[in-house]
């Protein structure tokens, strides 16, 4: 049965996912949670959709199987293709997924630029497109499929030469004079911040769905009443379908900068 002491399960392709651990562990730190990224198997996001559906199953019903209280899938790519057949074969389970937080962005004000930056799978799936549907007369959207920032991210190097010399040629479509909002539709972009203002200016505006997903998820358990009590020491435990990427799953937690 689960109750109160039970884990929340935190699931994405690879590291990325850490973007959204660090959000939930500030808000709810009493908490215990497992966290699983398959980095064997990332990125997911140039696969097709039935396999990363598929893939996604696997880790989540692992964690499921071992009591999970909250599933949180901290993955775009794996809530887009994903999460609505989960939410059918577990309906009392509460699953957060993440999605790109164009609605911030396109509201944010005078007819705004908005670059959504994601993986390729969550731009052609239906999840995007409601979206797109929904803001297209408040901002100009535009979707960039970046999946070198997965790899450079995957492999230790969010904040590296690299980073910025991808970044760059990925960005020089833009004219770097104009104001844009740009939107982190990849949990693993939030890794590159640094690097993504050192080539688009310091004065570009950036949109993250992870403060929002882990709010939700949060009043999600509070409605239950499966919250941990206020003042208890919560755990992480971090775990990789690769091994040799776990060290940098707790590097990665380490470091980030809220
Ligand atoms: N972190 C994932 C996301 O939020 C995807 C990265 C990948 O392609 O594996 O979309």
């Amino acid at each position: 049965m689960v109750t109160c002491e039970s884990p929340i399960a935190v699931i994405d392709s690879g590291v990325g996912g850490i973007s959204v651990l660090t959000r939930l562990w500030e808000i709810m730190p009493q908490e215990n949670y497992i966290y699983f990224g398959d980095s064997k198997n990332a990125p997911y996001g140039v696969r097709p959709t039935e396999e990363i559906k598929r893939l996604t199953f696997k880790s989540a019903e692992k964690l499921i199987e071992r009591g999970a209280k909250e599933l949180v899938i901290a993955c775009n790519t794996a809530t887009s293709a994903a999460a609505s057949e989960l939410r059918i074969k577990y309906p009392d389970l509460p699953i957060i997924g993440l999605e790109p937080a164009l609605k911030p962005a396109a509201l944010s004000g005078g007819h705004p630029t908005v670059i959504v930056m994601a993986t390729e799978l969550t731009l052609r799936e239906k999840k995007f497109a409601g979206l797109v549907e929904r803001f297209r007369d408040n901002a100009e959207i535009i979707g960039l499929p970046a999946p070198g920032i997965v790899e450079l991210v995957e492999t230790s190097r969010a904040d590296s030469p690299e980073m910025d010399e991808y970044l760059r040629k990925l960005f020089s479509p833009f004219d770097k004079e104009k104001e844009y909002c740009i939107v982190l539709g990849c949990t693993h972009f939030p890794f590159a911040k640094r690097s993504i203002r050192r080539v688009m200016g310091e004065n570009v505006k950036l949109f993250d769905g992870a403060p929002g997903a882990a709010r939700y998820a949060k009043k999600q358990l509070e409605e239950r009443g499966l919250l941990r009590p206020d003042g208890q020491p919560g755990s992480i435990r971090f775990e990789n379908s690769d091994e040799n990427s776990i060290p940098l799953l707790k590097s990665l937690f380490e470091s980030y900068e809220l």
